[in-house]
């Protein structure tokens, strides 16, 4: 373990000097953005990239606290470690030196490394988002609210902040300047006053459906070490105005189509009870009883007198009892 911890730093030692060599300005504070930053979302699984092939002793090591992720010698056997049981393995189709960790568990996040034959060869930084969803239309404007702790004696230009949409940047503040992802130019806002009072947030101007996704905010400030922020990640749900456009067209035809229905049936029940109606005309029955009964009661009484108007009806009747 002395023998791995010894390799470790000379490894980082080694990479800060490759870091001094190509870069103009060598800066000791830049060095470690060698660990693949890599997302999961809580209970999900996590893939940790590594490109590598091995043919010997292959083994995935959590760095922050020494825990043995899994370890598969030159043979089949693999043999996980304490915290990783049934959650971590290496596909044996996928040729490198992946993992895949099955059910992100929330202090899964950390730095990882994978070496081959005890070197080192591949370095990740894990995190474990836990999405909290918004819901917003299309058109809208939507502000990711999210807090971090930094430093009260920070200026602009010692934090370094990253939001990323699903592995793309959003906007990263950097040396005091903001730059965007792709798409989000003009649209994206963060308040540097408000940042160096430690809210994060990001606003997001007429949000598009293809913004949907999953948005994560990180933060350094002058050490390198990228923290989260609180809550850590959102999921945006975009409802487009088209849908809503669509929904309301589905009513309008349903309600037409209602009205139609509704109309022939009307047109078909008029016609068979008009039919009805004229048969119980001539035969008194039902509807008309209650005109016969007076009608016929009008008869009996006034037999005699046929020079009211009614008189054509009451004659119609043939029926002139009805009690
Ligand atoms: C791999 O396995 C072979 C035989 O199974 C063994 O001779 C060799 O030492 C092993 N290599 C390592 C690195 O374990
Ligand atoms: C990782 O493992 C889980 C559980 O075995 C599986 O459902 C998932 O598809 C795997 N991911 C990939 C990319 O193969
Ligand atoms: C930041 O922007 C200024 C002016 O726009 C530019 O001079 C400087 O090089 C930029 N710094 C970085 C690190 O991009
Ligand atoms: C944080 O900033 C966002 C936008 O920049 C703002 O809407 C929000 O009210 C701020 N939060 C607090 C507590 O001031």
């Amino acid at each position: 373990m002395l023998l791995f911890r010894a390799l470790h730093v000379f490894h980082l030692w080694s990479y800060a000097i490759v870091v001094t060599a190509t870069h103009p300005e060598p800066s000791v504070l830049e060095t470690p953005m060698h660990f693949t930053p890599v997302t999961a979302e809580l209970a999900e699984s996590a893939i940790l990239p590594c490109s590598q092939t091995c043919s010997g002793t292959k083994m995935w090591q959590m760095l922050d606290n020494d825990v043995s992720v899994i370890r598969c010698d030159n043979g089949s056997t693999c043999i996980q470690g304490d915290g990783f049981t049934d959650r971590a393995h290496c596909p044996r189709q996928w040729k490198d030196l992946s993992l895949n960790i099955s059910s992100a568990e929330y202090n899964d996040q950390g730095k990882y490394a994978c070496s081959c034959d005890d070197v080192e060869v591949c370095y990740v930084r894990l995190w474990v988002l836990v999405p909290t969803e918004l819901h917003v239309s299309a058109g809208d404007k939507v502000i990711l609210n999210t807090y971090a702790l930094i430093s009260k004696t920070a200026t602009v230009h010692d934090v370094h902040i990253i939001w990323e949409k699903d592995d793309q940047n959003v906007l990263e503040l950097k040396n005091g300047n903001i730059t965007y992802g792709p798409g989000f130019e003009g649209r994206a806002y963060i308040s540097v006053d408000r940042i160096l009072k430690g809210n994060l947030s990001l606003y997001i101007d007429s949000v598009r459906k293809t913004d949907q996704g999953i948005y994560w905010c990180r933060h350094s400030g002058r050490s390198y070490a990228m923290m989260e922020a609180y809550p850590n990640a959102f999921y945006l749900n975009v409802e487009t105005g088209g849908s809503m456009l669509t929904t309301r067209l589905m009513i309008v035809i349903g309600v037409a189509v209602t009205a139609v229905i509704a109309c022939v049936v009307y047109i078909v029940k008029c016609a068979t009870s008009c039919d009805h109606l004229s048969v119980q005309e001539t035969t008194c029955d039902s509807l008309a009883v209650q005109e016969t009964r007076n009608n016929c009661l009008y008869k009996d009484q006034d037999e005699d007198q046929d020079q009211t108007p009614s008189s054509q009806t009451k004659t119609k009747i043939p029926n002139t009892k009805v009690f």
